[in-house]
């Protein structure tokens, strides 16, 4: 068995980074996840987003936000993030409420789940664009359109039942519009600049090599691992010479505790025989052991080799 994980020779980054490239985040948005077990059991879960950066929780025992980031409220005031608060607040209980009526008034079954995501988006730097979107039992139910309900096809007639019913609270439909035109982007435009520094930043792959499981006789797998990245896209691939290699297999890519990222493995059938490998002259089997890890962030491709 070979001794891995193995020296990491060389790590080189031809042409440099590309420092300008990366704006970081552009959208921010409220994801809602109401569970209704029973007539009495209810739990409503809400966060906060920047794209996939989670910078708000909600404690729903106390009906308080959670400020993940030190820059999590923006350039909001403490005032104005108290009345979001009790905003929210006020709309969970109501939420809850109205769900449990319509529920026994019209008889549907428990359980179920609602999920809601609203927030809004800068396009080309500038133009924000808002959204909100419901789903009912993991599927699409409603969403908003230009200001009005709009029903979804999979949320058949309850759904085109509930824009109806919604129509009646026109104060509820011009809260969300303020919320969604008006509140939205000013946060959004506050918080990308309050939180620049972390958002914006660089950093740079870690990569190294250990075998995985075994898998089949006179067979090695090896496993690129890469970790400690940000932000997110990231590609890996195994080259032989400028060849890229065929039946790699990339992972999820899962979040650390630190905000960077990790996909889970990335791995190499190598050679199909690992008796070549034991053979320090076959330089092409050498070859193989060098993998490209590409990231938007990096003007050029980052090539680690691996020594056998
Ligand atoms: C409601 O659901 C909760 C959570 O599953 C459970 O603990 C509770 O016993 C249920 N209550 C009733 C009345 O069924
Ligand atoms: C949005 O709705 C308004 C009236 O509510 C209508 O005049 C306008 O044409 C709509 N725009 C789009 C893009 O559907
Ligand atoms: C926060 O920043 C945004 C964008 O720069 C701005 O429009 C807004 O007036 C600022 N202040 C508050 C309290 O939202
Ligand atoms: C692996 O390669 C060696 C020598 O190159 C050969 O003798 C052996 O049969 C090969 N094993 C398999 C499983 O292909």
């Amino acid at each position: 068995m070979l001794l891995l994980p193995l020296l990491l020779l060389a790590v080189i980054v031809p042409g440099g980074d590309n420092e300008d490239a990366f704006q970081g985040p552009t959208s921010f948005h409220l994801i809602q996840i109401s569970t209704f077990a029973n007539s009495t059991w209810t739990q409503n879960q809400g966060s906060g987003w920047l794209d996939d950066l989670q910078i708000h929780g909600w404690d729903s025992d106390s009906g308080t936000a959670i400020f993940l980031k030190p820059w999590s409220k923006g350039n909001f005031s403490d005032e104005e993030v108290a009345e979001m608060e009790e905003l929210f607040r006020v709309y969970f209980i109501g939420f809850t409420l109205e769900v449990q009526d319509i529920v026994s008034e019209f008889q549907f079954e428990y359980p179920f789940v609602i999920q809601g995501i609203a927030g809004c988006e800068l396009h080309s730097g500038k133009v924000i664009q808002s959204f909100l979107r419901a789903g009912f039992g993991g599927l699409d139910f409603m969403s908003i359109k230009n200001r009005s309900c709009v029903p979804e096809p999979e949320g058949g007639s309850d759904a085109q039942w509930f824009c109806v019913f919604i129509t009646q609270y026109q104060g509820i439909l011009r809260i969300i519009d303020t919320l969604l035109s008006e509140t939205c982007p000013r946060y959004l435009l506050g918080v990308l600049d309050a939180g620049k520094a972390e958002l914006q930043r660089q950093v740079k792959p870690e990569a190294w090599l250990s075998s995985g499981p075994t898998p089949g006789p006179g067979r090695l797998l090896l496993v690129c691992h890469v970790s400690g990245f940000y932000p997110k896209p990231v590609r890996v691939m195994w080259m032989r010479g400028e060849q890229e290699q065929p039946g790699t297999q990339q992972g999820n890519i899962m979040p650390n505790a630190d905000w960077t990222w990790t996909p889970q493995v990335h791995w190499l059938d190598i050679c199909g025989n690992n008796s070549a490998l034991l053979d320090p002259f076959d330089m092409s089997c050498i070859m193989a052991l060098e993998a490209l890890v590409i990231s938007d962030y990096l003007v050029s491709p980052r090539r680690v080799f691996f020594p056998i």
